[in-house]
């Protein structure tokens, strides 16, 4: 067995997609290592649950900039320290430069709240309620430069319940991130998912279609 990924994860809240890296891990769930957990904001609860997993912390605050360039310069500085093999955002709330996403071209992850390419952006929860959609559901994906558009790796899908609120379809769609985001990002470490020629593979093959999980 080769040795794990060296995966650092980037928040700016909660972190409860961290926290189901971190539990995932301690199972033996998951062959990743995380080697640091960024954040942009000192007050992130996220960095927290790292510390109590004894996992490394970092913070740069993106006041402290003057732009997004030197922002994202400083980061990269720092995660470089880490040497981290992938990158997982979760929570992350910076729009990343090209420059950013150049340097770590192919080994960033994020988890969208929506079944994409539908509800790129935010308040996806009532926007699916609003459209009177039938399914609503979260998406791993590479990222690009384009926001909320990189190539997909795996979905997982709930159907919307007659009558629920957007917080509470809310709740159902982070416990099915707190599944299928370890489950991505293992496929990403393991090398069973691949990224290349700006397109997502799986077992070798182009993923025209992301996998799809649907849950109770
Ligand atoms: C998740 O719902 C994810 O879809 C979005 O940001 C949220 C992060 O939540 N990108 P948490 O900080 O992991 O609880």
């Amino acid at each position: 067995m080769g040795k794990p990924c060296k995966t650092a994860i980037l928040i700016s809240g909660s972190g409860t997609n961290l926290q189901a890296f971190i539990d995932a891990v301690d199972s033996g769930d998951l062959d990743l290592e995380l080697c640091a957990v960024f954040s942009n904001n000192p007050d992130a609860f996220g960095l927290e649950r790292a510390e109590k997993a004894g996992i490394a912390t970092a913070c740069i605050q993106h006041a402290d900039y003057p732009d997004r360039e030197s922002f994202d310069q400083a980061v990269i500085a720092e995660l470089d320290r880490f040497e981290p093999d992938l990158l997982v955002l979760a929570g992350f709330m910076r729009i990343l430069s090209p420059r950013f996403v150049t340097h770590y071209a192919g080994r960033i992850l994020n988890i969208h709240p929506a079944l994409l390419p539908l509800y790129p952006g935010l308040n996806t929860h009532q926007r699916v309620l609003d459209a009177g959609d039938e399914w609503h559901g979260s998406t791993v994906h590479f990222v690009t430069e384009k926001l909320d558009a990189g190539p997909c790796i795996l979905q997982g899908r709930v159907a919307v319940l007659p009558g629920e609120s957007a917080q509470e379809l809310e709740k159902r769609v982070q416990a099915v991130e707190h599944r299928i985001y370890p489950q991505a990002a293992g496929w990403v470490g393991s090398g069973k998912v691949k990224f290349s020629k700006g397109e997502s593979w799986i077992d070798g093959a182009k993923a025209e279609m992301p996998r799809v999980v649907t849950f109770k």
